[in-house]
């Protein structure tokens, strides 16, 4: 087993966060549809999920069934304030498709809850949807967006309708970025995926998002199972000579834009090199937990952790209170690094562009 590789940057981003046993995030994955067909996608793709459909614990599909309800959702969300839970990261299939959306937002901010809304970026071109999510006080709005090349990013992030490509999401972040004008927040930002396609991206993303006038660009390693159609595009160790040059030029980014600084580059190579290690002290289980769309509830998003989930730990949202269900956990050292666990350590960093919560 490789050496420990996350122990520093797992006990400053806990440092960071005083009263780390008390406070948590979470990062619920809402709902399982989504307008597009990204190729890599953790909820994988629609064709092949109809030609042969998922059935395993944890496993996400586009195509689920077992979506908790509106009303399940809203009733869990309520009882959210005045749990440990203090920042709720809703993500997706596509958080923004999902008509309560707004209904569940205003729950959590009546709440004084963080939220951070992760989009594919479409639903930003509607006014009255970027007006609201302004006038209920969103924390952030992280766009998903892989590259200034909008045929390269079409061809991983297809939109289903076949219209809603690269300068739609452009086009909803500039709607959005115009629609705050003075306000402070949402903070706005992009995600990346980084493949070995498309490295150069580390350098020409920030670029956009300073042009657009985005508040912070966020780069993710693609990460994908060996079985997977796509996982030739993953980085592999020769890329590491490039990705420590695309850094550097990353971390000369103007102050204004935010990027993850820190150990994250060093992560995200580790993650490269030792796709399984130790992290010492891992904040996952214990300030960070993941419901999916059905309810289940995990320690944290990776995958090798969700599959070791003993039977008694499997838990569910469903009909749940929050403000027994996140007890403080035990979970700390961990053996199941892998690529997924790098895109946890952004979401923790988010204390520097929203400020800690309250
Ligand atoms: C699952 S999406 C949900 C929110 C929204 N639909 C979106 O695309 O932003 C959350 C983030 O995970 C990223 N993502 C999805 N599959 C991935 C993979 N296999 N490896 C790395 N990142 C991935 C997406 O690009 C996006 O930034
Ligand atoms: S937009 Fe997000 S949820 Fe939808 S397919 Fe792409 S990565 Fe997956």
């Amino acid at each position: 087993m490789p050496e420990d590789n996350g122990a520093g940057s797992a006990e400053q981003a806990v440092a960071r966060q005083p009263d780390h046993r008390s406070k948590a995030t979470l990062l619920w994955a809402l709902r399982s549809p989504c307008p597009r067909g990204c190729l890599y996608c953790y909820f994988g793709t629609v064709e092949k999920h109809r030609a042969r459909p998922v059935t395993g614990i944890g496993q996400l599909s586009h195509l689920s069934c077992d979506d908790l309800s509106p009303g399940q959702v809203l009733a869990f969300a309520r009882t959210l304030p005045g749990s440990r839970i203090r920042r709720v990261v809703l993500a997706g299939g596509e958080p923004l498709a999902w008509p309560p959306i707004l209904q569940l937002i205003r729950v959590l901010k009546d709440g004084a809850l963080q939220v951070i809304v992760c989009t594919e970026g479409t639903a930003l071109n509607r006014p009255e949807m970027t007006q609201t999510l302004i006038e209920l006080g969103v924390d952030a709005v992280s766009v998903s967006l892989d590259s200034v090349d909008p045929t390269y990013n079409d061809q991983l992030r297809p939109p289903r309708n076949g219209k809603d490509g690269w300068e739609r999401v452009v086009s909803g972040i500039e709607a959005l970025i115009t629609a705050r004008g003075d306000h402070e927040y949402p903070k706005i930002g992009i995600y990346s995926v980084i493949t070995n396609q498309n490295l150069a991206d580390l350098e020409a993303m920030p670029k956009l998002a300073e042009q657009l006038g985005c508040d912070y660009f966020i780069p993710q390693p693609l990460a994908l199972t060996e079985d997977h159609d796509l996982h030739d595009m993953s980085l592999a160790t020769d890329h590491i000579p490039e990705l420590r040059d695309r850094f550097a030029a990353l971390g000369a980014s103007p102050p204004s834009l935010h990027i993850p600084r820190g150990r994250y580059p060093e992560q995200f190579e580790a993650s490269i090199s030792h796709p399984l290690a130790t992290v010492t002290g891992c904040f996952g289980g214990r300030t960070l937990f993941f419901a999916q769309p059905d309810g289940r509830l995990w320690d944290c998003p990776s995958t090798y952790r969700i599959e070791a989930t003993t039977p008694e730990r499997r838990r569910t949202i469903a009909d749940a209170d929050a403000r027994t269900l996140f007890q403080p956990g035990d979970c700390g050292d961990c053996a199941l690094f892998s690529r997924d666990c790098v895109n946890m350590w952004p979401l923790m960093d988010f204390s520097q562009i929203i400020g800690d919560p309250a």
